[in-house]
């Protein structure tokens, strides 16, 4: 595992040119990236995460005009790119019959989940280059996602000859927010993520279809995790939003004054904090269900579900 700063942008392009793997940051979360046109690289995205075969890798472009070299455009993903785009959204569509884009990140489908990451590392990497990204979110299948260089290493400890750019902590915390345009008549949200259900359909001008959330599976911390909670006991950890109940073994406050945009920001980070800790649970306060809250509390009902 090697990391490297901003400045080693061209050491990082090398990894990726040669079909290596390079860990990055986005505004959303670290993503695990590598040559989207290489079947060879792909599967081994897959495999470094242990991901499911089954389970569709979105690819990031350094904008919306380069993505549309490799899926059909519709009015309403022009829509979305014009309001949205660099940004936390990533958009569903058909595939291009000459498209360069290897099968496995569709896992079968002929869509291809798209995405413009707003983050100057991220972009300029990507303009460097002459393929684009095949870029997951950059940790074990079914664990967090990373929000930091250092919480990339802890989960892909494993991955001995993976390299990270380390671009700071990720602006927002949470991925981004799917939408599958691949049929245009029927829009669908299949993630809830860093921009809001109600903000895509107020700026766009159409409704969009809730679906069965997606087949990513639940990502979770390795201790129990409880939610809405109101009474703790002493060997408990707290994940505050707001005034803190008193009295746990550990707190960490996901927004002292309720801001629901900075505890997204804080959620990955701080639970992955809270699980490395030796207390028996983690304890999170409820927190409202509106705007990115949503995303939040989707998050820590899937990491709370006990199913395993
Ligand atoms: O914010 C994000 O989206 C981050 C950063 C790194 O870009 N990426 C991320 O990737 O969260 P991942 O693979 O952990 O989650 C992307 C989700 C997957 O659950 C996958 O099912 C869905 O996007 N997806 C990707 N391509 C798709 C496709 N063609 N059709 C349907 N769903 C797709
Ligand atoms: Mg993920």
């Amino acid at each position: 595992m090697k990391v490297v700063t901003a400045g080693g942008l061209d050491f990082a392009c090398e990894i990726l040119r040669n079909g290596g793997l390079l860990a990055f940051p986005t505004e959303t979360v670290y993503g695990l990236g590598g040559n989207a046109y290489s079947d060879e690289t792909v599967a081994k995205i897959f495999q470094y995460k242990s991901r499911p075969s089954f389970n569709p890798v979105s690819v990031c472009y350094s904008s919306f005009c380069q993505a549309s070299r490799d899926v059909e455009i519709n009015l309403k993903a022009r829509l979305l790119a014009e309001q949205f785009l660099p940004g936390a959204l990533t958009i569903v569509l058909k595939r291009k019959i000459d498209s360069k884009i290897s099968w496995i990140c569709s896992a079968g489908e002929d869509t291809i989940g798209i995405r413009v990451p707003n983050n100057s590392t991220a972009l300029n990497l990507l303009r460097k280059l002459d393929f684009p990204l095949a870029a997951p979110s950059a940790n074990i299948s079914s664990e967090l996602s990373t929000t930091t260089a250092q919480s990339v290493c802890e989960s892909l400890k494993n991955c001995e000859d993976l390299v990270v750019l380390d671009g700071g902590r990720c602006n927002l915390g949470i991925e981004s927010t799917i939408i599958d345009l691949s049929v245009e008549s029927q829009p669908k949200i299949l993630r809830r993520g860093a921009i809001s259900k109600e903000e895509i359909e107020s700026k766009c001008g159409f409704t969009l279809i809730e679906t069965e959330h997606s087949k990513s599976g639940h990502h979770k911390p390795k201790k129990p995790i409880l939610i809405n909670v109101r009474k703790i006991e002493k060997e408990d950890a707290l994940l505050a939003f707001g005034n803190p109940i008193p009295g746990a073994k550990y707190c960490l406050n996901l927004s002292y004054s309720a801001n629901l945009t900075e505890a997204a920001k804080n959620l990955f980070f701080m639970l992955r904090k809270l699980d490395s800790t030796d207390a028996k649970r983690i304890c999170v306060m409820p927190i409202p269900n509106t705007d990115i809250g949503q995303a939040i509390n989707d998050r820590l009902e899937k990491a709370a579900q006990n199913d395993n």
